[in-house]
């Protein structure tokens, strides 16, 4: 397949690069300085030529507290740029993955009792939340062979390839080089996500014409402090890792307090679930280089 890869040189999108090069696809890289994704021109101009079987965009704006005071540059990028995306896609009857976030859950406050399906109704309300969930809608109502994937909590290679933008994983193990004692939140349940992995799964799910919205996460969930114990545990690094609330912690943007994601139904149509989190750690673990 010939793929338009947007959003190349972030967390997934440098590790979707090399996954879906493996399974033999013709992929077309592209960096925000190759692409802007919120000028309709400019994606014209960039794609027409290129007549893709499938564009993937894995380019967002990710700042979840400056969004709190970006909501236009957020709605722009997360809203505008999906729309732009999936009128072009239909229009030549290209195929479309979106991929947005667990963030559109868990903002009530009784946390549900299971996780997350597809059919759940979003109940975005933070900012960041909000134009995530804009972008899936255009999507989903725009472009007809579609895959919207939420996922959660990325982390991957990139942060250290010095493309990305850093991650929880990487932010532990700087912090724990410099201190004996981190406070960390206990009171987010839900499930970070190796971008190894999910590009494993993304390979497999575009292999078939199974459109539609998708949960893709590592198996398992965790809060942010259970998942720090469990990074400094595998590094073998003496830190102590202190449970504090949200409110504690005092982060400009609110988040969900409970986002795990049911990802049964891609597990169904790719032959199995993303491994179970600890793995996906270990491995990241293992993989960095020293
Ligand atoms: N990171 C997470 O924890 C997380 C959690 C749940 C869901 N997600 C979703 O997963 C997807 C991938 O996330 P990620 O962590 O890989 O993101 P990332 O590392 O921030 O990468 C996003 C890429 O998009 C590019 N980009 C930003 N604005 C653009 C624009 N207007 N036009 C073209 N390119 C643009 C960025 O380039 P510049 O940096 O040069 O602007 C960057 O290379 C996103 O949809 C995100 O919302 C992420």
């Amino acid at each position: 397949m010939r793929i338009a890869l947007i959003g190349a040189s972030g967390q997934l999108g440098s590790d979707l690069l090399p996954c879906l090069q493996a399974a033999g696809h013709d992929v077309d890289p592209m960096r925000h300085a190759d692409i802007e994704i919120t000028d309709k021109d400019n994606v014209a101009a960039v794609l027409e030529p290129l007549r893709p079987d499938l564009v993937i965009n894995a380019a967002a704006y990710n700042l979840v507290d400056k969004a709190e005071d970006e909501l236009i540059t957020a709605m722009t990028v997360n809203g505008t740029g999906p729309l732009i995306l999936a009128e072009l896609c239909e229009a030549y009857n290209w195929r479309l993955m979106h991929i947005s976030t667990d963030y559109v859950f868990g903002w009530s406050p009784v946390p549900p009792s299971r996780p997350w399906t597809e059919l759940d109704r979003a109940d975005s309300s933070g900012r960041y939340a909000i134009t995530k969930r804009t972008g899936e809608q255009f999507v989903q109502e725009k472009c007809s062979q579609h895959f919207v994937v939420r996922t959660c909590g990325l982390y991957g290679l990139a942060a250290l390839r010095g493309t990305g933008k850093g991650n929880f994983v990487e932010t532990m193990l700087r912090l724990g080089r410099e201190r004996k004692q981190l406070r960390v939140v206990d009171d987010q349940r839900c499930t970070p996500t190796s971008t190894a992995d999910l590009a494993d799964a993304l390979v497999k799910l575009i292999a078939t014409d199974a459109f539609g919205l998708y949960h893709a996460t590592n198996s398992g969930s965790m809060t942010w402090c259970e998942f720090a114990r469990e990074i400094f545990r595998l590094a073998k690094m003496d830190v102590e890792v202190i449970p504090i609330t949200t409110a504690e912690f005092g982060a400009k943007a609110k988040r969900p307090a409970y986002s795990v994601l049911d990802c049964s139904k891609l597990a169904s149509v790719i032959g199995g679930p993303l491994p179970d989190w600890h793995d996906a750690l270990a491995r990241y673990l293992t993989s960095r280089p020293t």
